[in-house]
């Protein structure tokens, strides 16, 4: 079975082919950041408006790549949620009429089922049972997830995404768009001592996330300092320093609470490589091991949509002729892929 995956959810337009055979066969990515960083953040509008110019030629190109045509694929994949609803539209319609035309099933993906799927295109993929860290641009998930559309979502942000929360710290540091990277970029360069940040939510019970506050922090932290580079990149610092161990308290309690030692971290801000070494760190001392995709496949990409809806038409799931989006969609709605 070869399934072509569409992702059109946010800023990218990404592409790819899974199969049984050979895995992933081919891939694309269009990123859309130079069109929005004048405006320092996504404009929907101009984002649907680039999908509609960018996702039929990276189709032809994907499919070129992995030397397929038409009637050898067998299914379209397309991300139907969460996200912006032009810019859903445009992948969903796109990938429902392709399937229509060559007569194959399509499936509509939720975009966090993608993310958290992903560390399964590396070599070494995690087995079920395990518990997942989602940190997106939108979104801040702990999931238990016991097989492919089996997750109980355990904890989440209350207000803030942590990679919103990376993302106007840096706009207020006078950063450059995308902020979450070029933070963690500056934070290289700062002083882990000099200030120390809250860990929200920390010091009460249960697992969900609060990232607001830390972003009012750091704005009054920068207020309140010379305002010069140093400022800015001890800030830088510690803003991580601070994400990444409240990320940790929160996955060793997850851990301790559902005896799960398998961790998988996806999503944006799974780039991070100061949050990749504390998670590390966390699961050594837990006896367990960490699983994350490769970087590239951090952020959205069309890769983890192709492989998400390969495994739900795999087992006979498909999507109605007509097409519905979900801007927002909860993980916990989705059904298990072999029911
Ligand atoms: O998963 P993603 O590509 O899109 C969404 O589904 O939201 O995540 C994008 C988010 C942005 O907020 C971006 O700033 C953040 O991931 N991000 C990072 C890093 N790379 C991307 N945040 C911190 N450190 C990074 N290295
Ligand atoms: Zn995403």
């Amino acid at each position: 079975m070869r399934v072509l995956g569409i992702e059109t959810s946010c800023d990218e337009t990404g592409v790819a082919v899974y199969a049984t055979n050979g895995g992933l066969l081919a891939h694309t990515l269009y990123s859309q950041v130079e069109l929005h960083a004048c405006y320092g953040g996504v404009v929907p509008e101009l984002a649907s408006r680039d999908h509609i110019r960018k996702l039929l030629p990276l189709i032809h190109e994907v499919m070129a790549e992995a030397g397929l045509g038409a009637t050898d694929i067998d299914g379209v994949a397309y991300t139907a949620g969460p996200g912006l609803v032009g810019a859903l539209l445009v992948g969903a319609l796109t990938g429902r009429c392709l399937a229509w035309s060559w007569g194959v099933p399509a499936v509509a993906v939720h975009h966090m089922e993608g993310h958290l799927l992903a560390p399964m295109l590396e070599p070494e993929p995690p087995e079920f049972p395990l518990i997942a860290l989602l940190v997106s641009g939108g979104h801040c998930l702990l999931v238990e997830v016991d097989g492919v559309g089996r997750y109980r979502v355990l904890g989440e942000s209350i207000d803030d995404a942590v990679g919103e929360a990376f993302d106007k710290t840096a706009k207020l540091l006078g950063l450059p768009y995308p902020g979450g990277p070029a933070l963690a970029a500056l934070a290289r360069q700062g002083d882990p001592e000099r200030f120390t940040f809250p860990r929200p939510m920390t010091n009460r019970p249960g697992l969900d996330f609060s990232f607001s506050g830390l972003k009012t922090f750091a704005l009054n932290t920068w207020r309140t300092s010379a305002q010069d580079d140093r400022a800015r990149a001890d800030i830088a610092r510690a803003f991580e320093e601070a994400v990444a161990d409240t990320l940790a308290i929160k996955c060793r309690r997850a851990v301790r609470q559902t005896g799960i030692r398998r961790l998988v971290i996806a999503g944006g801000v799974g780039a991070n490589q100061r949050l990749r070494a504390r998670l590390g760190d966390l699961m050594k001392a837990q006896g367990g091991s960490i699983f994350y995709p490769r970087p590239e496949f951090c952020t959205d990409n069309g890769a983890m949509i192709a492989y998400a809806g390969y495994q739900r038409l795999r087992a006979g799931q498909s999507a109605p002729l007509s097409v519905s989006v979900k801007p927002r969609w909860s993980l916990d709605e989705l059904q298990p892929a072999d029911s």
